[in-house]
């Protein structure tokens, strides 16, 4: 059984969480390696919808194991009050392992992030306010504390003191609001400590323990390749390494261990938070996009920007996570329109360009090139098999195909489980 990681192509939301759902049928274990709570991943089963963002996909199989990798950074108070709301809602959480070398996020790590957004003033990033920048800041910094500090109340009590010191320092003087007070931290993460004791694991261990056995694992991406700190567009991004390559750091695995890629691709483009995005589009198009797409985000309410597929993100996404095959979520939701338009390269300073630019102010100048095709009329979300997709999205597929140099192993036709036509093995 190959290990496979599952990773967004653009800029988030592609619909890794119902994907992952779908593959953790088969999987012994889904892994997440980066970010936190951030990420927001809705799951329909049953006629339930379920919100995760710490909790692996996978946590609504009760035999899949569901690990936190070491590349996350993770607020443990939001994370016990997640596998509570699950347990409320009769999903188990037993399955559930927690890396010991996670980075843990703290109050002031919430703060920060929400005050230094405001001082960004109109060069906001559009952050998640959840404190995954901060947190990550101060793992390079060499001054974060783990999760494997929860399990050593005297350490962390020294610890988490030494940083809410200079954290106050900041927090008071530089951006003039009050301090924290270190009991009342100290108090909430003993309690969250003594709930998550029986999760916490060297995660690696476990990971590479299952692949030498031959298990099936899937390494569940959250956000993309575009929202990479390393590949995306920069300073637009999150804090992390959501590209596959991301998975050997924030798992403990070595590239020699991962099988096969599959990149999530929407069916039309998506972007929340702020940034250059050329094929978006502000039409009546894109209200019927977004209201049928259901964009508004997961973790924040916030309305998403929407627009055409851009086949030159396509390929760089292709190329920095080593795509072997593509899954083509919410094609549903482009029934209907009469001819939809595809993105095949760029004009940036009236040249044609098929590189996706380094620089922001670059990519704000890129024009996209667009490309053509009918639309069908036809509601596809009954579809279950590759024969019963309308001719037109059947070429449409195979355009996309095409243009990522790539094969489509999946076509997702709605949010439940049984919309997942399987075109192919991977
Ligand atoms: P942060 O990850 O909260 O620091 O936010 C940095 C950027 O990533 C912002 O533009 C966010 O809107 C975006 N972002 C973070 N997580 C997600 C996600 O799960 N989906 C889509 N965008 C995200």
């Amino acid at each position: 059984m190959p290990s496979l990681v599952v990773v967004g192509t653009y800029w988030g939301d592609e619909g890794k969480g119902k994907i992952t759902d779908f593959l953790a049928d088969k999987a012994d274990i889904v892994v997440r390696y980066q970010g936190g709570n951030n990420a927001g991943h809705t799951i329909q089963n049953k006629n339930k919808t379920y919100k995760l963002h710490f909790i692996p996909s996978g946590i609504l199989h009760p035999n899949t194991m569901c690990v936190l990798g070491n590349g996350m950074v993770i607020d443990p108070v939001e994370l016990v009050s997640e596998m509570e709301q699950l347990s409320d809602a009769g999903v188990e959480t037993d399955n559930l392992r927690v890396s010991d070398r996670a980075h843990l996020i703290l109050p002031y790590h919430k703060l920060l992030d929400g005050l230094s957004e405001e001082r960004r003033g109109p060069n906001k990033i559009g952050t998640t306010r959840k404190g995954i920048g901060p947190a990550y800041m101060d793992k390079a910094a060499r001054c974060g504390l783990r999760i494997v500090d929860l399990l050593n109340p005297k350490e962390l009590e020294q610890r988490l003191s030494e940083n809410i010191r200079d954290k106050n320092m900041l927090l008071q003087r530089y951006y003039d609001v009050p301090g924290l007070d270190e009991k009342a931290v100290l108090a909430s993460l003993l309690e969250a400590a003594d709930k998550l004791r029986p999760f916490i694991d060297d995660t690696s261990a476990l990971i590479n323990d299952a692949l030498d056995q031959g298990k099936y694992i899937v390494f569940e991406g959250a956000q993309a390749t575009l929202l990479d700190i390393d590949h995306g567009t920069y300073p637009f991004v999150t804090a992390s390494n959501p590209v596959a390559g991301g998975v050997c750091i924030g798992a403990g695995v070595g590239p020699t261990k991962i099988d096969k890629v599959m990149g999530l691709v929407k069916a039309y483009t998506s972007r929340v938070g702020d940034g250059p995005f050329p094929t978006e589009i502000f039409d009546e198009t894109a209200d019927i996009i977004r209201e049928r797409g259901k964009e508004f985000g997961t973790t924040t309410g916030r309305p998403r920007r929407v627009g055409w597929l851009d086949g030159v993100i396509l390929r760089y996404a292709r190329r920095v996570s080593g795509l072997d095959a593509l899954c083509i979520t919410l094609l549903d939701v482009l029934s209907g329109m009469e001819e939809i338009k595809i993105c095949t390269h760029y004009e940036l300073d009236g040249q044609r360009t098929d590189r996706f630019p380094a620089s922001v102010s670059s990519l704000g100048r890129c024009n996209p090139v667009y490309e053509t095709l009918p639309g069908w009329d036809q509601d596809i979300s009954d579809c279950k098999n590759w024969e019963d997709l309308p001719a037109n999205a059947q070429a449409y597929i195979h355009f996309i195909e095409e243009l990522a140099g790539a094969p489509v192993a999946i076509v997702s036709v709605g949010p439940g489980r049984e919309q997942t036509i399987n075109v192919r093995e991977i």
